[in-house]
């Protein structure tokens, strides 16, 4: 279908460039990953990432702790891979188990390692339009809008999910790119008023086909961050089939948001290493 983002596409696109500039720079960047527990979903998106980063010659580094680990020795080694300056990306998978603190965890990384973009000083410098490392998943909204010309300047864009991951960093890019931006959550009455209004919607919040044909205005530019296990098959969070024959573009799940994702993470490995070695 002509009006589907191609976002495994689009992700290679983006991938070739930044192995081309790690082969050009002679640079071999470093990422430290931990994941504490078993998650099954987090271990498919850790081998993922491994993957995309060893494709581009940027090391991998995982180190699984079980979840009966206590914080402080969590800490302890993100402490470690702070002072290692051989590491130039730290990144703790979430979601941890339960009775782990993640602010606390996650702020002990070293801001300019934190390729996530979720410790303080790199949210609120995103908020002032200061240089900073930005979360993955919202830099690759932008960048699949950015390559299909979508143009935001003045658009009415609803965002659905206020989470700290998505939903918050991509007020703030938006609003840097001019655009009117409204946002929905579980809390919301009558979410509909402000889908409706909508050019350009995306949804994140995990809720599979909350977003319905009726929900949407005619050429819509549909988001879908969603990714929900259906029996076997992944879905998103809009019920695709209907809704693409409404938008003007729409993306899949999988195939669209997530590969975008990973291939941004590359990019912020590569900025990471560019801002502690200037
Ligand atoms: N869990 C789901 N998405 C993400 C992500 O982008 N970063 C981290 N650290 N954990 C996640």
């Amino acid at each position: 279908m002509c009006n589907v983002m191609d976002g495994k596409e689009a992700s290679m696109i983006l991938k070739k460039r930044i192995k081309k500039k790690i082969n050009q720079d002679g640079i071999t960047p470093c990422l430290a990953v931990i994941l504490v527990g078993d998650n099954e979903a987090s271990k498919v998106y850790i081998r993922n990432k491994k993957k995309a980063c060893e494709d581009a010659g940027i090391k991998f580094i995982f180190t699984n702790f079980p979840d009966t680990i206590s914080e402080d020795l969590v800490i302890e080694e993100i402490k470690k891979l702070n002072n290692d300056k051989d590491v130039n990306g730290i990144l703790v998978q979430l979601p941890l188990p339960k009775g782990f603190d993640e602010g606390r965890i996650i702020n002990t990384i070293d801001p300019v390692k934190d390729v996530d973009g979720l410790t303080y000083p790199n949210v609120g410098n995103l908020v002032l339009e200061n240089e900073c490392l930005v979360p993955c998943t919202p830099l690759g909204v932008m960048e699949l809008l950015k390559m299909y010309n979508v143009s935001l300047k003045g658009k009415n864009v609803c965002i659905v999910g206020r989470s700290n991951l998505v939903g918050k960093p991509l007020i703030q890019l938006l609003l840097q790119r001019d655009a009117t931006v409204s946002i929905c959550h579980s809390k919301s009455i009558n979410i509909k008023d402000y889908t409706k209004m909508a050019d350009i919607l995306i949804v994140a919040v995990g809720h599979p086909n909350l977003i319905t044909k009726d929900m949407v205005k005619d050429k819509v530019v549909v988001i879908d961050v969603g990714i929900n296990k259906e029996g076997n098959a992944l879905i998103g969070d809009v019920c695709f089939d209907e809704i693409s024959k409404k938008a003007s573009l729409i993306t899949p799940v999988p195939g669209g948001v997530g590969p975008m994702t990973v291939a941004c993470l590359l990019k912020n490995v590569v900025k990471a290493y560019e801002i502690q070695n200037r």
